[in-house]
């Protein structure tokens, strides 16, 4: 079933964790592999898919052919993503963006000597809530796949976010856990869906995580799944 099923689908696909910088040297960021984010680029372009890869730094190669496009802070993903989402038909946000930034950051490298900084910060856009407004403003398209990464009340947190950001689909992990979640090449998920839809995929490989999740986007695309 799967071989082909994503042929001709243009997906958009962000991954890594942003890094908001503090001074030339410094940066606040986060734990995230980038590794779930380029597992599923690779399943959707071995499917078909005409995949776009939107990346934080991350030290992972290019899986082949996906077009690949690296970025660095949440603005500047958020930029990268609204610069192609109207030629995508889905867009998976598997990526770990910054809530907050550094409002400025130092021109030159702050000084130990000048005593601890205090570091003003600020939000970043949402991206994926901002593609969730941006298709209630009437837009049918893209269908929309959000990850959640939290340590308790994983899919309560997961439906509400689901909700909250206009998805079709959310993926959520416990980042608790050793086994699962960041860094390392498994993972153990819950993928929501709306109407309460609710597939566990327990420990796998990232490879085949990205399979299943991808198996829920065939699902949900307009022409469904190829028999
Ligand atoms: O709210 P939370 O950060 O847990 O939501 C996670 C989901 O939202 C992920 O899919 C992530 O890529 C996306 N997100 C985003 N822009 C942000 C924060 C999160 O697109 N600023």
């Amino acid at each position: 079933r799967r071989r082909d099923d994503l042929a001709g689908v243009r997906v958009l696909v962000t991954a890594g964790g942003t890094r908001e910088p503090i001074d030339p040297v410094r940066f606040l960021g986060n734990r995230s592999s980038g590794k779930m984010g380029f597992a599923l680029a690779a399943a959707a372009a071995a499917r078909g898919a005409e995949v776009q890869l939107v990346a934080a730094p991350t030290s992972l190669t290019t899986p082949p052919g996906v077009i690949r496009t690296d970025v660095t802070t949440a603005l500047d993903m958020h930029a990268a993503v609204f610069d192609r989402v109207a030629d995508v038909d889905v867009v998976v946000k598997a990526a770990a963006v910054a809530d907050f930034r550094p409002v400025t950051a130092a021109g030159s490298k702050l000084k130990k000597s000048a005593g601890a900084p205090r570091l003003e910060l600020v939000p970043n856009p949402d991206i994926l809530a901002d593609l969730g407004e941006r298709r209630r403003g009437g837009h049918a398209q893209p269908l929309l796949v959000g990850f959640a990464a939290e340590t308790d009340d994983v899919e309560a947190y997961g439906r509400d976010k689901l909700a909250r950001k206009n998805a079709d689909l959310l993926v959520v992990n416990d980042v608790g856990a050793s086994d699962a979640g960041f860094g390392v090449d498994t993972n153990r998920v819950v993928i929501l869906g709306r109407d309460g839809a609710r597939t566990e995929v327990g420990l796998a490989t990232k490879r085949a995580v990205a399979e299943r999740i991808l198996d829920a986007v065939v699902d949900l695309l307009p022409a469904g799944p190829a028999s």
